[in-house]
């Protein structure tokens, strides 16, 4: 296999290749998730591809901070595993990553390959659930808090909110996640401040990821997904990342989960408010 083995930049053509591979693996990764990444950093998707230039796996990384880079769609061509293609992407990754602290995602089975390559802290580990949305009760909360849809005059204020979750700027990477097309976020306010957000975007018309929710309390959360939930079709195809020790949320219940992963450091990572953190935005730091 290495003798055929090249591995390049991603081309605009790989994206079906790179999608049917990563749902293949019941991952929620979408186009926009892509397209997005890209946009933060345009050389930051690696792509194995055959003799033929078929690609048969991918990496993807992306710069968090000029040290921190993100590691993940890490994947092979089912038929192809266990044949030195991972390998030789994970070494590609290397060269252009060097000395950064990387970060991942990684599912359970492969946590001990990633200790073994240094990725020895972990923040904190997450479900990935997937279902059809059908809660068809109708539910009013009352309470003090007010939400919006995020809009240019609120960027700071979220960002300012972010900043108490994560110790480190997010912001180009959430503005690319949030800005554009077939995309809604609802941030919460208490009178001024912002005391939570929430994001979804759409895969198609009936299929949608729950990219995040971050919220101060659990009344602020469930807040934030009813007003989220109110722009889901009923019968749409749902998937979000639950962080462990969260309840499903009751108008989710029927939902399945799948893989387990693993926020994973190559250096220790302190000040993450875990506790604030209800949907996971894996994918991103
Ligand atoms: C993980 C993956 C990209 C590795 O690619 P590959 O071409 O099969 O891997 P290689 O043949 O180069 O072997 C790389 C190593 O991964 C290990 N590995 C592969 N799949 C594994 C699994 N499910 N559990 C534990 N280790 C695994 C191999 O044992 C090997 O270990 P070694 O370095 O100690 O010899 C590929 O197996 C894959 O696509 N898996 C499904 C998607 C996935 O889980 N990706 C990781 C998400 S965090």
């Amino acid at each position: 296999m290495d003798s055929k083995l090249n591995i390049r930049s991603y081309r605009n053509e790989d994206m079906k290749v790179l999608l049917e591979m990563t749902s293949e693996e019941g991952w929620s990764f979408s186009e926009i998730d892509c397209r997005v990444s890209l946009k933060v950093d345009p050389e930051g998707l690696l792509v194995a591809e055959d003799e033929t230039g078929m690609p048969i796996g991918f990496i993807r990384l992306f710069s968090m901070t000029s040290n921190m880079t993100y590691v993940n769609v890490f994947v092979v061509r089912k038929d192809l595993h266990g044949n030195g293609i991972g390998k030789k992407l994970w070494e590609a990754m290397l060269k252009v990553t060097k000395d950064n602290t990387l970060v991942l995602d990684g599912v359970s089975q492969m946590k001990g390959w990633y200790e073994k390559r240094g990725f020895s802290f972990e923040a904190h580990s997450a479900r990935s659930f997937h279902g059809t949305f059908s809660f068809q009760e109708s539910v009013t909360l009352r309470n003090s808090y007010n939400i919006v849809p995020l809009s240019d005059d609120i960027w700071s204020a979220l960002i300012a909110y972010d900043k108490q979750i994560y110790p480190y700027s997010r912001e180009h990477v959430l503005r690319a996640w949030f800005c554009g097309a077939d995309r809604y976020t609802a941030v919460a306010f208490l009178d001024k401040s912002v005391v939570g957000y929430a994001n979804i975007h759409w895969k198609s018309k009936k299929e949608c990821n729950i990219r995040v929710l971050n919220a101060d309390n659990d009344v602020i959360a469930d807040t934030l997904l009813l007003n989220l939930l109110q722009h889901i079709p009923l019968g749409s195809k749902v998937s979000f990342i639950l962080m462990e020790g969260k309840p499903i949320p009751k108008y989710l219940s029927n939902f399945k989960s799948s893989v387990t992963g693993h926020k994973l450091f190559t250096k220790e990572m302190t000040g993450i408010q875990t506790d604030k953190i209800i949907f996971h935005m894996c994918h991103t730091i």
